[in-house]
């Protein structure tokens, strides 16, 4: 039976406090307060006791799924388990309570920490300089488009489009566009990397930059990387990178040695905090030192024996977010760096490389692998050949719930059918790759055998199969 609602808990005079005797004079609320601001009725708040609240919240709490519960191969999002101890230093007394209008002469170990990160992110990416402002991997994109248009703006060059493959994150055409450029959409070959020709084609005076994400969202290195930097940098264009999936190539290769000029980092993917649901998150933008100028502002710079906000910054791009970011997401990916180490993280990229490539090949034989080149941290497969035996990838998605584990991300990337993404991490074991794949093949048997149990699926979950047009159309959303 799905759970009731807190206010069906609710008795007349039931309380979950208890206060002790008041020992100063009772005074009337409106002496305080203007009688017109009072509240005339009462609130309606539950009336309810400590028990009814913890029970009804544990039950929703053993109800909901996360990376505490098991694997989550959520393509492109890195939902991977995160070590707790960075979550207790990202909640340390003395950090969290700091008050970004605090002195700078007060707060030189907190500028301490965003000043190395800077630094470990400069380093792992091979870039010179680092802004911790944006707020996600968008905004991020942002930040570097703007960065890229206040650099043309300078040089007094007018360049009005951006190049973006048709296998991107949908966030980059988007953040091109937020940024006022038109965006020019290139199709991948059939390996399913960049079309040389096309950009070629494409590319000229007028292209400010060519967005990238290597190894794309297919998971496959653009092999050709350096071929493709020279083409863009010919036309006196720059070249982006989108740094959202760094746990794929950290340790082993760096952005800024493949001539890419601008990145960004999810710090809420690859350092320590986990992706989706809307939560915190950080983008740092990361650039070489030609366009350190454009930044936004103001900069964390380091003097003598103490470090200060630099707001002098004539050519910045401007302000993108206020005081220091995201702070605790900054905090949790300093932890994240610091205890890894350079060697740590080489092998987080070597787990999360072989724990995908293990999947993908334990599961080829049963779902179709659309493009067979070389994959690092997430595959593509489709569902095509289930749909025809009469169940969809979003069929399978839903039956995978059934076995207590997390779907993977569906229907995306556009240029693949039926397409299931799956990205493990690097955080997952062997028994656990093992049983998701176990329970693929069941599903992929099972809808041989009787399609129609996983076209109804999810069977075992709180909340059965939706109407999903329904739920689009006429979303319930009160009590
Ligand atoms: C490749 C890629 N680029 C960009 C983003 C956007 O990041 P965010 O969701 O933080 O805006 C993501 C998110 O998962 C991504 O996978």
């Amino acid at each position: 039976m799905p759970e009731k609602l807190i206010k069906d808990y609710s008795s007349p005079g039931r309380k979950g406090f208890s206060l002790p005797e008041l020992d100063v004079p009772d005074t009337p609320v409106n002496e305080y307060i203007d009688d017109k601001m009072l509240r005339r009725e009462e609130p309606g708040l539950p009336e309810v006791s400590e028990v009814d609240v913890v029970r009804h919240y544990t039950v929703l709490s053993k109800e909901n799924y996360g990376v505490d519960s098991g694997i989550y191969p959520l393509g492109s999002c890195t939902m991977k388990y995160n070590p707790k101890v960075n979550e207790d230093i990202a909640r340390l007394d003395k950090l969290v309570h700091l008050h970004p209008y605090q002195d700078v002469e007060q707060v030189q170990g907190s500028l301490e920490i965003l000043y190395e990160l800077k630094q470990f992110l400069a380093e792992i990416s091979g870039m010179d300089e680092v802004s911790l402002q944006p707020a996600s991997g968008a905004h991020g994109e942002l930040t570097g488009m703007l960065i890229i248009k206040k650099f043309f703006e300078e040089k007094g060059e007018k360049r009005t489009r951006v190049i973006v493959p048709d296998s991107a994150h949908g966030t980059n055409p988007a953040s091109a566009s937020m940024a006022g450029y038109k965006v020019i959409e290139i199709p991948s070959n059939q390996e399913g990397m960049i079309d040389i020709e096309q950009l070629k084609e494409n590319m000229d005076e007028e292209v400010a930059a060519l967005m990238l994400t290597n190894p794309n969202t297919l998971g496959i290195f653009e092999k050709d990387i350096g071929e493709i930097a020279d083409i863009v940098h010919q036309e006196g264009g720059l070249l982006y990178y989108d740094g959202a999936n760094m746990n794929a190539i950290m340790g082993y290769v760096r952005p800024g040695d493949m001539n890419f000029d601008v990145l960004h980092f999810n710090l809420h993917k690859t350092f320590s905090t986990p992706h989706g649901g809307g939560g915190p998150g950080s983008g740092p933008v990361g650039v070489k030192s030609f366009l350190t100028p454009y930044l936004p502002k103001p900069k964390l710079k380091k003097g003598q024996d103490r470090y200060y906000w630099d707001s002098e910054c004539p050519t910045s791009c401007g302000k993108l977010h206020a005081f220091y970011g995201n702070y605790g997401v900054i905090l949790k990916a300093y932890a994240y760096i610091r205890a890894l180490g350079g060697k740590g993280l080489k092998e987080t990229t070597e787990n999360a490389v072989l724990n995908a490539n293990y999947m993908k090949t334990h599961l080829k034989e049963f779902y179709e692998l659309p493009y067979e080149a070389n994959s690092l941290h997430e595959f593509v497969l489709s569902g095509s050949r289930q749909k025809e035996q009469g169940a969809s990838t979003l069929n399978i998605a839903k039956r995978l719930l059934d076995y207590e584990q997390y779907a993977p991300t569906i229907y995306f990337p556009l240029v693949v059918k039926e397409a299931l993404m799956i990205e493990p991490t690097e955080t997952e074991n062997l028994s656990t790759l093992n049983r998701f794949v176990e329970t693929m093949k069941i599903i992929s048997r099972e809808i041989e055998e009787s399609p129609e149990l996983v076209k109804n699926a999810p069977h075992n979950t709180p909340v059965r199969k939706l109407d999903e047009a329904k739920a689009a159309r006429k979303p319930d959303l009160r009590w």
